[in-house]
């Protein structure tokens, strides 16, 4: 049954937005949550990961703002919805999975410091909004991107377990690492994204916070759910 979702607060579609650090599960929930509602999703950071391969591939300094922002300005990239799973193709060109490799993460977490970049990608992430809904995912959504969002999640984990959680995703893919080094990796992320002046990861005042450390994904995805129901209205069918 196609359920019609209305928001309370004004005529746009609803949005539920998901903030958190890496590995906090909020992927994850996103995915399954817009599955489960059949939301649009927004995945920004796979935005800010594929400018950062654009400016990589370019050989752009990453420490040259201007430069970058133009990346970002001129950036040709489409995410495509095949058979639920999200691809990214960036002109042209698949990069589904060159942009989660490391060393893409890394340059997204600088390239992602640079307000011009933010500035330049953010109405391509508004142009997400849709009927009969949106779940956002990301590190801004409720307090730059969507700050009038219907719900606003804030996921959480220790940084320990979410090293762990990517050892296991990374190894699972046959990829050998150390945890050790994937910890530092997280700690080094954290304090980007959280210090940083441009739109540092912060939970909006009105975002209800979740700690997701040994908690398993589907008891997250039914807490999240209940919130869900809680302030957004089904409609008619
Ligand atoms: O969620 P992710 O790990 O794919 O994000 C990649 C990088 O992009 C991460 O370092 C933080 C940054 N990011 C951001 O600054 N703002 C967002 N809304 C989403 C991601």
């Amino acid at each position: 049954m196609c359920k019609k979702y209305m928001s309370d607060a004004n005529e746009l579609p609803p949005v539920i937005t998901i903030d958190g650090p890496s590995g906090s599960g909020k992927g994850t929930i996103a995915k399954l949550l817009a599955a489960r509602l059949n939301f649009a999703l927004l995945d920004s950071g796979a935005l800010y990961r594929t400018a950062a391969l654009a400016a990589l591939n370019r050989g752009v300094d990453l420490t040259s703002e201007i430069a970058l922002a133009q990346v970002a300005k001129a950036l040709d990239v489409r995410f495509v919805v095949d058979n639920g799973r999200l691809r990214v193709l960036l002109e042209g060109r698949e990069v589904t999975s060159d942009i989660r490799m490391e060393r893409v993460s890394m340059a997204a977490s600088k390239v992602a410091a640079i307000p011009g970049v933010r500035a330049a990608l953010l109405q391509r992430q508004r142009n997400f909004r849709r009927l009969p809904g949106l779940v956002a995912d990301g590190r801004d959504m409720g307090t730059t991107v969507f700050p009038d969002a219907q719900v606003k999640i804030y996921l959480t984990a220790g940084a320990e377990e979410r090293a762990r959680r990517r050892a296991a995703q990374l190894r699972g893919k046959g990829v050998s690492v150390s945890l050790r080094d994937l910890l530092e990796d997280i700690r080094a992320r954290d304090t980007l994204d959280m210090n940083r002046e441009a739109s540092p990861l912060a939970p909006a005042e009105d975002a209800v916070e979740l700690d997701s450390t040994g908690v398993d994904i589907e008891a997250v995805l039914q807490r999240v759910l209940t919130l869900v129901f809680d302030r957004i209205q089904p409609g008619v069918p």
